[in-house]
C-alpha cells in the first residue's frame, strides 16, 4: 500500500524537487497539491513530469478533500500553521518543512496533534549535514556553557531567523540556557547589537545578497573556542532524502516532534 501524500507548495523551489522525487518512488503517491497560481491544473503538466498525475488546489482545505495519510507543508509561514491545523482536523499526519513558525504556533500545533492523536514532525532543515550539526552542538552544549548562533541568508529571505536556526536554538534550550558574562541589560552602547535572545541563545541574523543559507554556532571558553558551520548549496536536492524519510516514518510518532533525528538512529 503506498503512502498517500498531499503536498502544499508543490510548485515551489523545495516542493517541486520533492514532488518529482515522489513520482519516482514506488511506495509514496501524491494525491493532491496546493499552489494558488497553478490551481485547477495538473502538477505533472506544471512541472513537466509525465509520471505525476495530481490535481492542484488553491487551498489546503480543498486539497484535503482527497483522503491522504500525510500532509506535507512546504509553503510560507503566514499560511503554514492554518494548513497544519486543517490537515490534523482531516485526520492526516503532518510533516512541516516551512520555516518561520513561532514557538506560540508550535504550542498550538502540539495541542492539536495530541487532541487528534496524530503526529506532526517539524524539521527546520532536512539536510543530513545540518541534522548532524544539531546533534554535535547538543553534545558541545553539555560541556560548554557559552555560545552564540549566526544565521546567514540571502537579502530576499523575509523570515528571520531561519527555520534551521530556530530549531537549533530550541533544541539547545533543552540542554541548558547559554550563559552571558555581561547581562544584556548591562550592555553599554546599543544593546540590539548583541542580537536577539531566542530560546535562551543569542541569535544574530544576517541578510545579504550572495548568501544562500548558512548556520554557525560558536562555543567559547577561556582561551579556546569551537565553531561549527553548515552551508547549504543552491539546489533543493539535499532536502529531498530527508523529506522522503519523514513521509515514510511520521506515522510512527504521535504529537509534535521537532528535528529529523527523531526518526533517525543517530
Ligand atoms: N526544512 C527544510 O529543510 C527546508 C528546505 C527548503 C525550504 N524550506 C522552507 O520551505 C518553505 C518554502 O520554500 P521555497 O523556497 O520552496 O518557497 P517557494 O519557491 O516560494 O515556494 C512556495 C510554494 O508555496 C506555495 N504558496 C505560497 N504561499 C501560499 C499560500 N498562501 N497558499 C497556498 N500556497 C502557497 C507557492 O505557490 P503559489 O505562490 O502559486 O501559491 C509555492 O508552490 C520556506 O519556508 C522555506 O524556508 C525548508
Amino acid at each position: 500500500m503506498s503512502i498517500r501524500v498531499s503536498l502544499a507548495g508543490a510548485t515551489g523551489w523545495a516542493g517541486s524537487a520533492l514532488a518529482i522525487a515522489i513520482s519516482k518512488s514506488s511506495d509514496i503517491s501524491l494525491v493532491s497539491a496546493v499552489s494558488r497560481s497553478h490551481a485547477q491544473r495538473n502538477l505533472g503538466d506544471v512541472l513537466g513530469e509525465p509520471l505525476l498525475n495530481c490535481p492542484i488546489y488553491a487551498t489546503a482545505q480543498d486539497a484535503l478533500s482527497h483522503p491522504c495519510d500525510v500532509f506535507f507543508e512546504f509553503t510560507k509561514p503566514d499560511v503554514a500553521k492554518s494548513n497544519v491545523l486543517t490537515a490534523l482536523q482531516h485526520g492526516a499526519h503532518v510533516v512541516v518543512g516551512t520555516s518561520g513558525l513561532t514557538e506560540a504556533d508550535y504550542a498550538e500545533i502540539a495541542a492539536a496533534s495530541e487532541k487528534h492523536q496524530k503526529a506532526v514532525l517539524a524539521v527546520g532543515n532536512f539536510a543530513l549535514t545540518m541534522v548532524l550539526l544539531q546533534k554535535f552542538a547538543e553534545m558541545a552544549a553539555r560541556y560548554i556553557p557559552q555560545w552564540e548562533i549566526m544565521d546567514y541568508a540571502s537579502d530576499q529571505k523575509r523570515d528571520a531567523p531561519s527555520g534551521t536556526v530556530r530549531e537549533l536554538a530550541y533544541r539547545l534550550s533543552a540542554v541548558r540556557p547559554s550563559e552571558l558574562t555581561v547581562p544584556l541589560e548591562q550592555t553599554q552602547g546599543v544593546a540590539e547589537t548583541r542580537g536577539a535572545r531566542m530560546n535562551s541563545s543569542q541569535v544574530h541574523s544576517i541578510r545579504l545578497p550572495s548568501y544562500t543559507l548558512s548556520a554557525e554556532i560558536i562555543f567559547g571558553m577561556p582561551d579556546q573556542k569551537l565553531t561549527m558551520r553548515h552551508d547549504s548549496g543552491s539546489s533543493a536536492e539535499p532536502y529531498v532524502d530527508g523529506s522522503l524519510l519523514a513521509i515514510r516514518k511520521v506515522n510512527t510518532l504521535v504529537g509534535l516532534h521537532r528535528g529529523l533525528d527523531k526518526i533517525l538512529d543517530l
